[in-house]
C-alpha cells in the first residue's frame, strides 16, 4: 500500500509573516493514510520544521556538489541540516529558468540520496508536445534520464507536472492523466522491477485545487499531488489532503 502524499510547492512565496498558515495545516496533517509535505523557499526551512512535527518540510532544489564555491547556491547536506527530509528535482521552472536537463537533475537526485533525502523529480509536456502526440514519448525519455540507478520506495517519487498546467487553471482529463500515470508505472517496474516499480509513489502536479482535487485522486496511481498556488493558504490545502486521505 502506497502512503498518499500531499505535497505543497510554496516556489519563491512566503515570509515569517506566512508561517501561521503551517499551524493552521497541522491539524489537518498526518493521517494515517496521507503524508503532508510543504517545500517553502530555503529561508523558511527551519522555522517551518520547528512549528509541527506532524509536517514534513522539503526544499526546491540543490546542488550537485555537496560544498564549495557555488555563491548563491544550496547543497542537499545543507538541505537535510536545516530539517528537510524530501527535495523537489528538475521542476520544469528550473529547467527552463536555469537550464536544468535531465542529466543535471540526475547528477541531483543522487546528491539528494547521498544526503538521506527523498527526491521528488518532475516531469512534463509542453503543450506543443502534447498537441503533436508525443507527450508519452517525452515522459519517457525524461523519465529515462532524470532518475538514476538504485532508486526505492522511500528515496524517489515522481512528479507528473504538464508544463501547460502549471499555474494555468488548466488540467488534463482524468484519461489523459491516468494514461499517463499508468504509462510511469509500467516504466518504473520494467527497470527497477515489480517491487521497486510498484512502491515509488506518483504524483500529479498542475492546477490541482480543492474542486478538482477528488477527481484526480481517484484516477489510476495518482499517489498524492504537488500542488503550488493552492499549497499558499491552509484553508485550501486542507481540502486537498482530505481528498487525497
Ligand atoms: P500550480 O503549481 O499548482 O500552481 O499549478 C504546481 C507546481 O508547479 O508544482
Amino acid at each position: 500500500m502506497r502512503k498518499k502524499l500531499a505535497a505543497g510547492n510554496w516556489k519563491m512565496n512566503g515570509l515569517q509573516e506566512n508561517l501561521h498558515e503551517i499551524k493552521l495545516l497541522s491539524k489537518y496533517a498526518n493521517t494515517a493514510t496521507c503524508e503532508v509535505l510543504i517545500c517553502p523557499p530555503a529561508t523558511l526551512l527551519q522555522s517551518m520544521n520547528a512549528i509541527s512535527s506532524r509536517i514534513a518540510v522539503g526544499g526546491q532544489t540543490c546542488h550537485t556538489e555537496t560544498s564549495g564555491a557555488h555563491t548563491g547556491d544550496i547543497s542537499a547536506q545543507m538541505l537535510a541540516d536545516s530539517g528537510a527530509t524530501y527535495v523537489i528535482l528538475g521542476h520544469s521552472e528550473r529547467r527552463s529558468d536555469c537550464n536544468e536537463t535531465d542529466a543535471v537533475v540526475r547528477t541531483k537526485t543522487k546528491a539528494a540520496w547521498a544526503a538521506g533525502l527523498t527526491a521528488i523529480v518532475c516531469i512534463g509536456e509542453s503543450l506543443s508536445e502534447r498537441e503533436a502526440s508525443n507527450t508519452i514519448d517525452i515522459i519517457g525519455g525524461q523519465l529515462a534520464a532524470s532518475v538514476p540507478d538504485k532508486a526505492t520506495g522511500e528515496n524517489l517519487v515522481i512528479a507528473y507536472e504538464p508544463i501547460w498546467a502549471i499555474g494555468t487553471g488548466l488540467t488534463p482529463s482524468l484519461d489523459q492523466i491516468g494514461e499517463v500515470h499508468d504509462f510511469i508505472r509500467a516504466r518504473l517496474e520494467r527497470r527497477f522491477g515489480a517491487g521497486v516499480g510498484r512502491s515509488v509513489r506518483i504524483l500529479y502536479g498542475g492546477s490541482m485545487n480543492p474542486k478538482n482535487a477528488t477527481d484526480i485522486a481517484q484516477v489510476s496511481n495518482v499517489d498524492g499531488g504537488l500542488v503550488g498556488g493552492a499549497s499558499l493558504k491552509a484553508a485550501d490545502f486542507s481540502y486537498i489532503i482530505k481528498a487525497l486521505g
